[in-house]
């Protein structure tokens, strides 16, 4: 676990923060090294970046390990990410349930190798009555894909049961959502400034931090920044900023 002794105690952490971790081929490239060992090094960021999050109080993380689009990439590189991904899951399973981690991996896992599948249920099993912080490996995942997947169960649930299509609302989408929860913080590393089909539907009042970081660089300094940031932000869902003042005042009195 990291040191947080030196984090200022006016840090607030949001409760459902998600990344988009980009910056790993860069990272490599600029050290004259195979991209693969930029996603290595983006393992590491990984943990770190777990174990802060839970330490700081963070009740969800959220991780695009891997997104619908990536199967594009050169088989080479797809493949040494899939292995990652196996090693990655087999060498933390023990440390994610000693710290209480519930730790889900969420987007289409049918076309994952099957070994990769099965670390993935161990995994799930081994921590899922974990409460610190839940965790959602994004991998095989797209915004578009988690709002289609939702839309499907619920024209499924309704026809089963013959239900209403009308009396669907917002929640009905939200609860099939494989991640059912709103994001409050979305980072995106690697200095693009770009959703890339991640979360859409959850993160509809998510406050955005652009960094330019690659995310093998990513560390404590990096997440307190974008915390700092998140701390600063008027969130008024809406609202005017005179609403949301007094209803802040209503909350503390
Ligand atoms: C984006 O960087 C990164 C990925 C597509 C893979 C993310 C994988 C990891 C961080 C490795 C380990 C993950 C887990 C969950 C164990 P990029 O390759 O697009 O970088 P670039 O924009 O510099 O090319």
């Amino acid at each position: 676990m990291s040191d947080i002794c030196d984090i200022p105690g006016s840090i607030t952490a949001p409760r459902h923060l998600a990344i988009i971790m980009d910056g790993n081929g860069r990272w490599a490239l600029s050290r004259g090294k195979q991209r693969v060992s930029g996603h290595r090094e983006g393992a590491n960021a990984v943990r770190r970046v777990i174990s802060l999050s839970a330490q700081l109080g963070v009740k969800e993380l959220t991780l695009f390990a891997f997104s619908s689009e990536n199967w594009k990439r050169p088989a080479l590189e797809v493949n040494a990410l899939m292995t990652l991904f196996v090693q990655a899951i087999k060498k933390e399973s023990k440390s994610l349930k000693e710290n209480g981690i519930k730790t889900c991996i969420v987007g289409d896992k049918t076309r994952f190798p099957a070994i990769l599948q099965d670390q993935i249920k161990k995994v799930e099993e081994l921590t899922k009555d974990c409460s610190v912080m839940k965790l959602n490996i994004a991998a095989n995942y797209g915004g578009r894909w988690d709002i289609l997947q939702a839309t499907q169960k619920l024209l499924k649930k309704c026809t089963e049961e013959n239900l209403n299509f009308n009396e669907l609302n917002e929640d009905s989408i939200s609860q099939n959502l494989s991640v059912p929860t709103d994001v409050d913080l979305l980072i995106r590393t690697g200095g693009e400034k770009r959703i890339s089909n991640f979360l859409m539907w959850q993160a509809a009042y998510a406050e955005l931090f652009f960094t330019d970081t690659l995310w093998p660089d990513f560390d404590k300094k990096d997440l307190i920044e974008a915390f700092t940031f998140f701390n600063s932000r008027e969130r008024r869902f809406g609202m005017t900023s005179a609403q949301v003042q007094n209803k802040e005042k209503d909350n503390a009195d």
